[in-house]
């Protein structure tokens, strides 16, 4: 084989009279210029050159092309452009294949389409996820997607942005194999039987027909989810297009929409999340710090954040000890754990198998001596300081000399915890949201006293667990609370200026949020808030702002939807206005003097965006939040703010 390059990022080799073509850009492979530009020559050096019978795309490394260079959108477009670079492979006079060794994703996937041949390693992951960055794939992938799985499979994938296996990817006439550990000699094998004068390019199939029926329903599916977002309706009309123009019609209004989504404020805030949550994992100081070894998760206190947190470690693959205060108790929460895997194999996100294996590393026990054998314990007790500090001190007596000790608290303070402990310096904060098996954000506390490699190693059990770890110092309420509740008392006030609430939730949810503060509350229940404002009377200033009206609902015995009365009335569970709450509200104003002003929906959430600015920059100044982007990303992911809008910060700076 001799190696041939063409651009920084492609270099060739000829093999068996096949040009095996790779793609080397690291870290993802992504479709930068220099890739396209290389590719390009490439396909020049096999038209001309006599002794190439065949090409064979593959990447370097774990990637096979991770999509468009998603660093290039914003700026101006450099030639070759991907669609010209797409349509060249297909039109190609010579068969491609593409050997897929690892991920194929937008752009990526867009390559493989165009191929004549398509042959994937086992551990592949195919899709076009170009909606979650408000985009639609731009480079062919609903026109040609659509030709190989029909309409309805395609507008599953394309306006979910779903990513699938080699297994289901050839189920559905994606691909035409899946290799074993021969990747290459399988695809060079493959183009060389492939006859040359009748090649299948994608892009001349025809639509498989399907009824209407399954189409519509594919379609309504998507539109009921797409919540205000553009990116994931305009790919099912798109879609539903490629079965009634031709390709270069389906093509050109591809692009159009493409450009014209890549350019939208949508598409801007879903790019900055991405980004932002690609920062997350570089937390200053841990660059070059081993993390502690972990197999096993001691897990104190079984309820339901506890039940939730096990299952999560379950399905990180580690072994789990639950411990609780009796042995019925510790039979529950057992039973509270495998009905958390019997649903997930229900809902069909678990196979019977998964479930037994996890069910295997499973312990639940009232014995909390067997902790000795637990790498990290994290506590789900009542959120009492007494209660936490006397666990940790009992703890730090039965773990061995690594392990890691856990807090799973929402506003203690931790650094209080591990000062009663002799080790305090192995305390970290783990603040897991409700349900903890499902909610992605993981607030990771940084104590005063916690050690760079007990750190390094909370994020790193963070990452296997699929979640979303942003680390936050302490602060009462950490990053997420902290902001929620300068959210909340932001609307209170509102609402004794004159704006009603079903009127503040009205602007929040055409915003994007999925409900608005008040419905939210009534949600959660109104109880918890009332007795902490109760707990912190004694040492409020008197001089501050204080908005009485939640205190009048908790008084009332309206405590939410749960006793059908909270901010709103729930007539058979129906979120409704009701009076008295007007009344109420009406009559809070009248004792303060305040004549209620109107508000358009833009000044409700001006006002909520720059409350939450407030709080954000108070929270980067006292270095309890790294970046703003992290303080998006907590509200993304733990409370309801849409990723269409980028987070607080990042809204709030476009404004
Ligand atoms: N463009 C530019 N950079 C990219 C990129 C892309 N498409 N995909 C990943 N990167 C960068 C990340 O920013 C990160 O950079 P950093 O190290 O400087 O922070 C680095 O690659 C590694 O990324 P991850 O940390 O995410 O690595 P993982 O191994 O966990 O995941 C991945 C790899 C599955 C490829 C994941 O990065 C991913 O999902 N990428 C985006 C895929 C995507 O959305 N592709 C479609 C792009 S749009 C498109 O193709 C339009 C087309 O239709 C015209």
């Amino acid at each position: 084989m001799s190696a041939l390059r063409f651009s920084d990022t492609i270099s060739a080799a000829l093999a068996e009279g096949i040009l095996v073509v790779t793609i080397d850009n690291a870290p993802v492979n992504a479709l930068s210029a220099d890739v396209r530009a290389g590719l390009m020559a490439a396909l020049d050096h096999a038209e001309k050159d006599g002794n190439v019978a065949g090409v064979v795309l593959t990447g370097a490394g774990n990637s096979f092309i991770g999509g468009a260079d998603i660093k290039e959108f914003g700026k101006p477009p450099v030639e070759p452009h991907l669609p010209d670079v797409v349509s060249r492979i297909e039109a190609f006079a010579k068969p491609v294949a593409a050997a897929i060794n690892g991920v194929a994703l937008g752009g990526g996937l867009e390559v493989a389409l165009a191929c004549h041949r398509r042959v994937a390693a086992p551990t592949t992951k195919l899709g076009l996820p170009e909606v979650k960055l408000g985009i639609v794939p731009g480079a062919g992938g609903t026109q040609r997607l659509t030709r190989l799985t029909g309409v309805a499979a395609a507008i599953d994938m394309i306006a979910n942005g779903r990513i699938i296996s080699a297994v289901e990817a050839l189920k559905l006439g994606i691909i035409d194999g899946v290799s074993g550990d021969t990747l290459l000699p399988d695809a060079l094998a493959d183009i060389k039987a492939t006859n040359a004068s009748s090649l299948r390019r994608t892009g001349l199939l025809s639509v498989p027909s399907e009824t209407l029926e399954v189409i519509d329903k594919a379609a309504a599916d998507i539109l009921r989810k797409a919540r205000g977002q553009r990116a994931p309706a305009e790919a099912v009309r798109l879609v539903r297009l490629a079965a009634t123009v031709s390709l270069s019609e389906g093509l050109t209004e591809e692009r159009r929409t493409f450009i014209a989504l890549r350019d939208s404020e949508e598409a801007a805030s879903l790019r900055h999340v991405f980004f932002a949550e690609r920062a997350t994992g570089k937390v200053e100081g841990l660059e070059a710090v081993a993390p502690r070894k972990i197999e096993t998760i001691g897990i104190v206190g079984t309820g339901l954040m506890g039940s939730g947190i096990a299952v999560s470690a379950l399905n990180g693959g580690y072994r789990v000890i639950g411990v609780e205060q009796n042995v019925e108790a510790a039979a529950k929460g057992r039973d509270r754990i495998v009905a958390l895997l019997d649903k997930a194999v229900q809902s069909g996100r678990l196979d019977a198998c998964g479930r037994e294996d996890r069910v295997s590393r499973l312990t639940v026990t009232a014995d909390m001596r067997q902790l000795a054998q637990a790498d990290i314990v994290i506590e789900a007790v009542f959120d009492d300081l007494a209660v936490k500090t006397e666990l940790f001190q009992r703890l730090d007596t039965i773990v061995h000399a690594d392990a890691i000790l856990a807090t799973n608290t929402s506003y203690l303070d931790p650094d209080l915890i591990a000062a009663a402990t002799a080790r305090p310096e192995r305390v970290v904060g783990l603040h897991f949201f409700s349900p903890a098996h499902i909610m992605r954000l993981l607030e990771v506390v940084n104590c005063k006293k916690t050690a760079p490699d007990v750190l390094a190693t909370a994020l790193g059990l963070a990452k296997r667990l699929g979640k979303l770890p942003i680390v936050s110092g302490v602060t009462e309420g950490f990053i997420g609370n902290t902001i929620f509740s300068a959210y909340r008392r932001e609307a209170e006030y509102m609402v004794e200026d004159g704006a009603a609430p079903q009127e503040i939730d009205a602007a929040l949810e055409a915003y994007g949020f999925p409900m608005g503060p008040f419905a939210v509350f009534d949600m959660a229940g109104l109880e918890i808030a009332w007795a902490r404002r109760k707990r912190q009377a004694a040492t409020r200033d008197p001089s501050a702002r204080y908005v009485v009206i939640a205190d009048r609902l908790c008084e009332a015995g309206r405590f939410g939807q749960k006793t059908g009365l909270g901010w709103y009335a729930y007539p058979e569970g129906k979120r409704t206005v009701d009076p008295t709450v007007t009344e109420m509200i009406d009559v809070a104003r009248a004792e303060k003097g305040i004549v209620p002003k109107p508000f358009t929906a833009d000044e409700i959430v001006s006002r909520l965006l720059k409350a939450m600015v407030v709080e954000g920059d108070a929270l980067l100044s006292r270095g309890i939040a790294a970046r703003a982007s992290d303080i998006d990303l907590v509200m993304i992911n733990g409370y309801g703010f849409p990723a269409s809008k980028g987070g607080p910060m990042f809204a709030a700076g476009r404004r």
